[in-house]
């Protein structure tokens, strides 16, 4: 049987931290609020000149130093994100062309929060049907530059970041299984509004560009979903809760990250969890998790690790990987 392995990650972030005293100047909101309600502390803000494709080019590079793999040898791009640097070409398009590859396919894949497990299940699908023996996979994102800093119940949660794995052919079980879903129905809950087909608002900051969200709503949402998504992953997998050695949670809210743990039975030390210094960061805060799970030496080959994840749209998913 022919399975995708992860065979190297990289993540990049951008150098300024902006804290919870730092929202307390601008914000009617405080430390203590943040910390208990989400667990986040900090989280990093991409520099005005820093784009998407800057930090996924930045985590890919990384990637390239540490496997030793030559870029040439890439036969697909696949980019999660839902903050491309240009309505077109896409993200993986600029990528690639950055990378210094030529011609292997490339394009990105906006699921929101999901995009990174949506991208990883596209790729995957190419390896495991032989198309291809190659993918680099990323989750990027420049979410703030969507924020409204007058908005107290979103400008403290999101965040910029990229996250990279690249995904190669192998006889040995890598990914397990992915899933991936969508339902339409919930969209004004979590979205932001505004588009090239529907128009902009010219009159507001930034177009009427801000991500809006009725977050108690989509907490309840998440919740549920992830509970169930977690099932479906493990059922098809015919494992038990036991089986898994780690969860690699998106990074949203660490109230939503301990529910989908205690779902599992699995003591907090055995799931990985950034949220407090990175907030959430969309599309890259499962490949960011996953970097920092394997470079701290937490994460051995041979592991079952379970990601999953949950964003607009609504989109949710979750693979289940042999590392
Ligand atoms: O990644 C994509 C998916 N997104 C998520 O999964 C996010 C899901 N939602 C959440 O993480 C949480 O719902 C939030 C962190 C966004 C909000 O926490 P909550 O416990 O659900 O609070 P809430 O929205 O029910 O608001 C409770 C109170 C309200 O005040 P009143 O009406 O009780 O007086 C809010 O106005 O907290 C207030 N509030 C704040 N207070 C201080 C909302 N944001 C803030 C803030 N600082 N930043």
């Amino acid at each position: 049987m022919r399975y995708s392995r992860i065979i190297g990650t990289g993540s990049a972030l951008p150098e300024k931290v902006v804290t919870n005293h730092d929202l307390e100047k601008i914000l009617d909101t405080s430390d203590t609020w943040i910390r208990e309600r989400t667990g986040i502390c900090e989280r990093r803000i991409a520099a005005d000149d820093q784009t998407t494709c800057d930090l996924a080019e930045e985590a890919c590079r990384q990637v390239f130093e540490r496997t030793g793999i030559d870029p040439q040898s890439i036969d697909l791009v696949v980019v999660g994100t839902t903050t491309p640097d240009l309505i077109f070409p896409s993200t993986a398009c600029l990528l690639q062309h950055r990378l210094g590859m030529t011609e292997c396919g490339a394009f990105d894949v906006n699921a929101a929060c999901s995009g990174f497990i949506y991208a990883l299940s596209v790729a995957d699908k190419f390896i495991r049907t032989g198309s291809i023996k190659r993918a680099l996979v990323v989750g990027a994102e420049t979410l703030t530059r969507m924020v409204d800093w007058s908005d107290r119940g979103t400008a403290v949660l999101f965040a910029d970041g990229a996250g990279v794995v690249i995904l190669e052919a192998s006889d040995e079980p890598g990914i397990l299984s992915t899933h991936i879903h969508a339902n339409g129905g919930h969209a004004d809950l979590l979205c932001a509004d505004v588009g090239v087909s529907k128009g902009f608002k010219p009159g507001e900051p930034n177009a009427g560009v801000k991500v809006f969200m009725t977050g108690n709503e989509v907490f309840k949402v998440a919740v549920r979903t992830l509970g169930r998504i977690v099932d479906e992953t493990l059922e098809a997998n015919n494992m038990e809760k036991s089986d898994i050695d780690w969860l690699i949670p998106h990074q949203a809210n660490l109230r939503i990250i301990q529910a989908t743990a205690k779902k599992l039975n699995m003591p907090m030390e055995r799931v990985i969890v950034t949220v407090h210094k990175h907030g959430n960061t969309s599309s890259a805060s499962v490949p960011l998790a996953l970097d920092e799970a394997v470079t701290s030496g937490q994460v051995k080959r041979g592991e079952n690790l379970l990601l999953e994840a949950f964003g607009g749209g609504f989109t949710w998913g979750s693979a289940l990987i042999k590392y």
